[in-house]
């Protein structure tokens, strides 16, 4: 019988179909320093990104054929080490693009009408001060026209230009590696019509300069952030940044510097470095918008992730 270790947790929809397929599936979270000695007894793991799959560990499970990550990013997994061992890595590309995407604007709505500031200060003043507050809440402003630059142009970053498209932003993406893509713009209940709009790449700096909203949807394993001191100086002043990507991609003493400064106006931001513990002077502060990683942690992502996973396992092990 093959037996799978789902450690950071997996959808009901996706574990029923494993054992559909008569595997046995343990969910029973097996802490890091301990997997070295628990892993060995499995064929498979399934993680998030919480469990990290090093190659220590891969060392001590030679009988281990299969990692599968629920989600996006496989920086908590050294997976060139695992390919080379002859184990096969998968993960979850499409399943939770949409859930990021929203939660992008999430931040995006929230930074433009200070709904981070005004939730953080409606629970203390609402009841007594309630008409200076809708004084110092006015000055918000719309998305529509404004202009968003989309870093990194994969599946995420194109979800994203899709809803910024339909609410009327001027977008500019940007991508290294993509020179275009066609956007398809599906009106809901209205099968006899598609609206797909070409697009083409440009040049970062342009759209640095240009962006109200600078969003990044790129991977990070490593190295120099994307956006660091001198990305910062080439923003337009004012423009606000979006994060839903991974902690490292930005340099954050240079982000706060330019808050503080007043090149950005204010940030929202999923990913931080060092997670699970991100800088206190990062959540304490007021132009900044903040989730805990939530940004594939919708429930429609939670079940695409599960039967996407639990369909390649099945296609990899087979069935009886
Ligand atoms: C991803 O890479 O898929 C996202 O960052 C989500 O990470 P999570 O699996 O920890 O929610």
């Amino acid at each position: 019988m093959i037996r799978i270790l789902v450690n950071d947790g997996i959808h009901p929809d996706g574990k029923l179909l494993l054992e559909e397929a008569e595997y046995e599936v343990v969910t029973d979270k097996v802490a890091q320093e301990n997997l070295i000695k628990e892993l060995p007894k499995y064929d498979a793991i399934i993680v998030r990104s919480a469990t990290k799959v090093r190659k220590e560990l891969i060392d001590a499970c030679p009988n281990l054929k299969l990692i599968a990550r629920g989600g996006v990013g496989l920086d908590n997994i050294d997976v060139e080490y695992a390919v080379s061992k002859g184990i096969k890595v998968i993960n979850t590309p499409a399943a939770s693009s949409r859930a990021v995407a929203e939660l992008a604007f999430g931040h995006m709505f929230t930074l433009a009408r200070l709904l981070h500031s005004s939730n953080r200060a409606m629970p203390v003043e609402g009841g007594t001060n309630f008409k200076t507050l809708k004084s110092s809440y006015s000055k918000g402003f719309q998305l529509m026209g404004r202009t968003l630059a989309v870093i990194g142009f994969g599946r995420i970053g194109q979800e994203v230009a899709k809803i910024g498209l339909g609410l009327g932003m001027n977008v500019i993406a940007v991508d290294p590696y993509i020179k275009e893509a066609e956007i398809g713009i599906q009106p809901y209940g209205i099968s006899n019509m598609r609206l797909a709009v070409r697009m083409e790449t440009k040049p970062m700096e342009e759209a640095l300069r240009k962006a109200d909203f600078v969003t990044l949807h790129i991977p990070f394993s490593g190295g120099t952030p994307i956006l660091g001191v001198e990305e910062f100086e080439k923003m337009k002043k004012g423009s606000y940044l979006i994060n839903t990507s991974r902690g490292g991609t930005v340099d954050e003493l240079a982000m706060l510097d330019a808050i503080s400064s007043g090149k950005l106006a204010g940030a929202g931001l999923d990913v931080f470095d060092n997670e699970p513990s991100p800088r206190p002077e990062i959540l304490n502060h007021s132009k900044i918008s903040l989730t805990p990683h939530t940004g594939a942690e919708t429930q429609e992502a939670q079940v695409n992730i599960a039967m996407e996973l639990a369909d390649r396992i099945i296609e990899f092990f087979g069935t009886k």
